[in-house]
């Protein structure tokens, strides 16, 4: 990533603390984070948190070096300021500069978001709400508050947002929206087959990879729908969740959404075979000698039969890389793209983040990529989906 510096301005609320969390999840995407204290922030958290987590150090004085409150805004792409107090937000609305932080928002050329925490008195306070309106008409754009029971002990808006919304909006603040118009269907996790009401037949998909395509499509401007198996991951915000059992129910969800879709990313792992008939009670294990299977009907088949024009992307978890395997898969199903990839390698499948692919599309076009983040792994795809389009 070039240039991929944020300047995490921290001030004096009690949520000071989770800017650790935040630093760390920025670096965690590939981002350098410079932050800057101001002298409240200081009581809340120290410098050396910070600084531990970063690796720069947490600036804390206007005069740490003659120009630094202009060289740290060229070099950086976004401001973030999290937590923001009323006093901080008074300040930069008026253009006051007394402190460091103050004077890289005058000067800084990039984004500005700003992520609120206070008592709720002093968040519906009419200076704080005419400012918060001043900076919105110059471009800033606030992520919270959210309502809850806050630190002093009362209910109301105020609290900061959560650290995953605020870390969301940095990242979707600096990606290029160029899925902009698109409605990008995706599917992910297993699919679970019931035998009776307690045992059932699944996969060991973890959902990470959907997850991830879900995640990279809603930062570039695409409209989501996830229609999702059972898994511990959490929805991305923003997106049309669509939450599926067995590979029927998830059948009936791709059909249901396919005629807005302009294209369709299967990385669900759905279960190839069913139980024939599912009991209502328990059954014994003296009743079960062998169970009867019936095969369920191949939903990415389908979609492809009626694709028209959209792109349609499949997946094949193989043991081994069967390049043949995957382009008969390709060919059988009328993909545009397969998404081909060897569980057996060391970072690669299930249950991990990361993922080792090879892209083949229908020209036979064959591009392989080394072990990268799932989330990369996300962005690659839709690289080649929009290189598809144009
Ligand atoms: N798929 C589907 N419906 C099914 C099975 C799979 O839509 N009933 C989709 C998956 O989401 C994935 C691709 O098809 O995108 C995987 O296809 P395939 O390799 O045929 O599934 P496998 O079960 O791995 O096939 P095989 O056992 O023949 O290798």
């Amino acid at each position: 990533m070039v240039n991929s510096n944020i300047l995490l301005g921290v001030t004096g609320s009690i949520a000071a603390f989770k800017a650790a969390e935040i630093a760390r999840r920025l670096i965690d995407e590939g981002f350098s984070v410079q932050v800057v204290m101001t002298k409240a922030a200081c009581n809340f958290i120290t410098p050396l948190t910070l600084e531990s987590i970063t690796g720069k150090p947490a600036l804390t004085d206007l005069f740490s070096g003659p120009y630094s409150h202009i060289s740290l805004s060229k070099e950086s792409r976004l401001l973030l300021i999290a937590p923001a107090t009323a006093n901080t937000i008074n300040k930069l609305s008026c253009g006051i500069a007394d402190d460091l932080l103050s004077n890289l928002w005058l000067t800084k050329a990039g984004p500005t978001l700003i992520a609120p925490a206070m008592n709720h008195r002093m968040y519906h306070h009419p200076s704080v709400q005419k400012s918060i309106k001043e900076l919105q008409k110059s471009g800033v754009k606030f992520i919270g508050p959210v309502s809850g029971s806050l630190a002093c002990g009362e209910e109301g808006e105020g609290r900061m947002s959560d650290v995953a919304t605020i870390v969301e909006a940095a990242i979707s603040a600096l990606t290029q929206k160029d899925l902009k118009g698109q409605n990008i269907l995706v599917t992910a996790g297993p699919t679970i087959e019931s035998i009776d009401p307690v045992r059932f037949i699944s996969n060991r998909s973890s959902g990470k990879m959907g997850y991830a395509i879900a995640k990279a499509a809603l930062r570039r401007g695409a409209k989501v729908t996830l229609i999702s198996g059972p898994t511990s991951q959490m929805p991305p915000e923003n997106v049309s969740f669509v939450s599926v059992e067995k590979a029927s129910e998830m059948e009936t969800a791709v059909l249901r959404h396919l005629p807005k879709a302009t294209a369709v990313i299967m990385a669900a792992a759905v279960a190839d075979f069913t139980p024939a008939a599912i009991d209502k009670l328990k059954l014994s294990k003296k009743d079960i000698s062998v169970i009867n299977l019936k095969k369920t009907s191949d939903i990415l088949k389908k979609v492809g039969a009626e694709k028209g024009k959209r792109v349609v992307i499949g997946f094949a978890a193989e043991t081994g890389k069967n390049i043949e395997n995957a382009k008969a898969k390709l060919k059988e199903k009328n993909l545009d793209l397969i998404v081909l990839n060897d569980i057996t390698q060391k970072g690669a499948g299930f249950n991990v983040d990361t993922n080792i692919v090879t892209i083949i599309d229908r020209k036979g076009k064959i591009t392989d990529y080394p072990l990268m983040k799932k989330i990369e792994v996300a962005n690659v795809i839709l690289d080649t989906l929009t290189g598809l389009k144009t």
